[in-house]
């Protein structure tokens, strides 16, 4: 691990808090590997259920959760999902593990109306069409690394340190699809689902699961989202 090096995983977080919807009592983590984004999702939500199929992750997880935090260990395409339904269902870095359509589908059958999936998840390299993204990624993780790294030496935060666990973390370090194969799965599996690709090696994935009658309308996708546009990513804030 280099001291440029740092968490992309964590940077994204921000990202997706903003995209659960209110109100938000019960959300599930996909995939939640040492819990650090649970607990973050146990700030704002009533109730979080953290499920991995790693037992060392879960684990590690229950070290470092608040009381408001289930950590569950289990895979989410064999085991059961509970039968009260989800504000929102959000994942890190887990959803390229799974096969798609069949996650897709699953998970948004464990939404309430108006309920919100949020994903961040690595694509396959597209060179040919994300060139440009692929060397804003290369410049900006060295140029990041090394801002981040002053900021942490300055003692002002953990400024996205890759964790103690990250090493033992389980990974897919090459994924079956790319950014364009993701959208075209999930738009054919969710109607309305939108996907682009993020600068640092991710994908974001969001679909809101209609309300029956009309348009979700409880969830916190602004109108220009409902309309197709995407959200910016966040600024780098501290960590
Ligand atoms: C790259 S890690 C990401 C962990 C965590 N979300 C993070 O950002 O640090 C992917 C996690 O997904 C979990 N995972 C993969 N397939 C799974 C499945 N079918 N059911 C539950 N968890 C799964 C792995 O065990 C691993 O902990």
């Amino acid at each position: 691990m280099g001291l440029l090096d740092w968490d992309h995983n964590a940077y994204y977080h921000r990202l997706l808090m903003r995209q659960l919807p209110s109100p938000c009592t019960r959300v599930l983590d996909v995939g939640c590997g040492a819990g650090a984004f649970a607990a973050e999702l146990a700030k704002r939500a009533g109730h979080v259920d953290a499920l991995d199929r790693s037992p060392v992750m879960i684990q590690a997880a229950r070290q470092i959760t608040p009381a408001n935090v289930t950590c569950i260990l289990g895979d989410v395409m064999r085991d059961p999902l509970p039968a009260e339904p989800y504000d929102a269902i959000v994942s890190v870095t887990a959803l390229h593990h799974l096969p798609l359509d069949d996650a897709l589908r699953r998970l948004s059958r464990a939404l309430r109306p108006g309920g919100v999936l949020a994903a961040v998840a690595l694509p396959r390299p597209d060179l040919a069409r994300e060139l440009p993204a692929e060397l804003l990624a290369a410049a900006g993780h060295r140029a990041f690394g090394a801002a981040f790294a002053v900021f942490r030496s300055s003692g002002r935060g953990g400024w996205y340190r890759l964790g103690p666990g990250h090493a033992s973390m389980p990974k897919v370090l090459d994924p079956p699809l790319t950014t364009r194969q993701v959208r075209q799965h999930a738009t054919a599996a969710l109607p309305g689902a939108r996907v682009r690709r993020l600068v640092f090696w991710r994908y974001l994935l969001l679909w809101q699961r209609p309300i029956e009658g009309g348009l979700a309308s409880t969830g916190r996708l602004s109108g220009g989202e409902r309309r197709g546009r995407m959200p910016a990513e966040p600024p780098i804030g501290a960590a």
